[in-house]
């Protein structure tokens, strides 16, 4: 086997794989480095001369971007090609919740990690490592590696020489950190079962990644941690939300609770802050997909167990939304609300699960009518994601919203538009501008009796309270 490694292709130019790869390019200046997707536009995005036009915002990506695109890193629709020519092959397509069949609604959807691993198959040729980069359900390798197989075991009789290994390397970085986490990882997870592959992978992370960091596990140890490690960090959200409400009723504040757990250095100060709930990409998928693992192994108290950890977080954002309703007199009819941020949180574009998704669909049954700002995220976004909510809610016949009522919203361009006439203002995602609001001219603009519901902790109450706004903050029982 050929160690020295002189091309690297990507499968999947999202979220995961755009920055990643990046990050690579730049830290493996003599390796070239292309990322692949089928969709057009996505790749067209990448290439787009106005960096500004990325498909991702992720703070320092466009910078990495200027320096490698067209030196080292490529981003092309040519997907056969490019598998021939690689010596790694890394896979970070999607794998969304099944929505039918079997599992739907738990299991994940692997029809895109079966193609992709198809077409790897047909057209890879001498040696090469495949690593799955997707978060996937424990022993999917299994399914990469029967697939190999058999093309190989077709191939024989043709006497071509591919031969292939399969590693796991799942991704830890945090949205909106990205870049910090892919340059500085808290560790590297590498799962397999051949040696040499390992050290490959292992030898071109320790370019910048100190060997101590690098943990090697078997395939199984490396998903599973994988989704364990989201797993446990949802907990750790929906534990302190679920505090929130009893900070809310007995006059703890749980600003002050946080702290003062967290400086426990066996709890750590980390991923305490109280929020709307947990949304992103991973973490509901990843723990229905623990719940389907224990549930398919008979284990049906774990799966009962992190189950809890889904509950409390769908709890939150309806209790949150219940409030707001409450407050304002028990009818939003005709009420202009102002939702400050729509992504799951600060410093990306990415709406996936975002709870600002559930609590707006929420208003907007209430028939309010809604302003929508958010700094980076664009209009057909939102659209997409409140259309998607209605269909879901219609297919499970839980609506109570026309079609029209949908449309009781609108998109500001400028964060003054949100702020005009509105009866409420919901914080919604933690945006750093958000914490300098002139509260002077906020209150100036709203209708009275004026709300702020504070659902990120970052607004300064005293401040707000001084122009006569009534605030709501989570977590708080003033
Ligand atoms: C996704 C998963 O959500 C995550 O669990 C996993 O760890 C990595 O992949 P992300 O990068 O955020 O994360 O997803 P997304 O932004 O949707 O990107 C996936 C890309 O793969 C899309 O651009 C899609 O067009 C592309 N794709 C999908 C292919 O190129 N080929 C396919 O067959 C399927
Ligand atoms: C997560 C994991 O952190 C990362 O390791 C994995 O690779 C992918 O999933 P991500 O979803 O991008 O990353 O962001 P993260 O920072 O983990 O936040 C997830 C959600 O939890 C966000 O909605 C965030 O607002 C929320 N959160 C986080 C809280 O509500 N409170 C906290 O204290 C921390």
């Amino acid at each position: 086997m050929n160690s020295k490694i002189s091309n690297i292709c990507c499968i999947g130019a999202g979220y995961v794989g755009g920055p990643s790869m990046a990050v690579f390019a730049n830290k493996l200046p003599n390796i070239n480095i292309t990322v692949v997707d089928l969709n057009k536009e996505r790749i067209s995005d990448w290439n787009n001369k106005d960096l500004e036009k990325l498909p991702i915002y992720e703070p320092g990506l466009s910078e990495i971007v200027r320096k490698t695109r067209n030196k080292n890193l490529f981003f092309s629709t040519e997907l056969k090609q490019n598998i021939a020519k690689a010596d790694i092959i890394f896979i970070s397509v999607n794998t969304p919740t099944k929505t039918s069949g079997f599992g739907a609604g738990k299991a994940s959807d692997l029809r895109w990690i079966e193609s992709c691993t198809r077409t790897v198959a047909e057209f890879a040729k001498g040696h090469t490592v495949v690593v799955e980069k997707s978060t996937i359900p424990v022993r999917t390798a299994e399914i990469i590696k029967n697939l190999l197989n058999s093309y190989l075991k077709k191939e024989s009789v043709n006497s071509n020489k591919k031969t292939f290994s399969i590693l796991s390397n799942p991704e830890f970085l945090a949205e909106g950190n990205a870049i910090k986490d892919l340059e500085s990882p808290d560790r590297i997870l590498i799962g397999g079962e051949d040696e040499t592959s390992i050290k490959i992978l292992k030898n071109l992370y320790t370019n910048w990644v100190p060997e101590n960091k690098i943990i090697c596990t078997n395939l199984w140890s490396s998903e599973l941690s994988k989704l364990v490690a989201n797993a446990f960090l949802a907990q750790r959200v929906s534990s302190i939300n679920s505090i929130s409400s009893i900070c809310e009723c007995t006059g703890a504040d749980i600003q002050e609770v946080s702290k003062a757990i967290g400086t426990d250095s066996r709890i750590g100060e980390k991923f305490l802050s109280p929020s709307p709930g947990f949304g992103g990409s991973c973490f509901k998928k990843d723990i229905l997909n623990l719940i389907y693992l224990c549930n398919f192994y008979g284990l049906d108290q774990v799966s009962n167990y992190w189950e809890g950890v889904l509950k409390i977080n769908e709890w939150q954002k309806k209790r949150i939304s219940q409030i707001i309703v409450e407050k304002l007199f028990g009818t939003l009819y005709g009420k202009k609300i102002g939702v400050l941020g729509f992504s799951f949180k600060a410093n990306t574009n990415d709406t996936r699960e975002s709870p600002a998704i559930d609590i707006v669909t929420d208003l907007l049954e209430e028939k309010a009518k809604i302003s929508i700002f958010d700094p980076k995220v664009t209009k057909d976004s939102i659209d997409n994601e409140l259309k998607n909510a209605l269909f879901k809610l219609k297919s499970r016949n839980m609506h109570n919203i026309e079609n029209s009522e949908l449309k009781n919203w609108n998109y500001c361009e400028d964060i003054n538009e949100v702020f005009n006439n509105a009866d409420a203002l919901i914080f919604l995602t933690e945006w750093e501008e958000f914490k300098s609001i002139d509260w002077e001219k906020v209150s100036s603009l709203m209708r009275y009796p004026a709300w702020i519901f504070d659902c990120r902790s970052i607004i300064n109450i005293d401040k707000a309270s001084k122009y006569g706004l009534n605030v709501w903050s989570l977590g708080k029982s003033k």
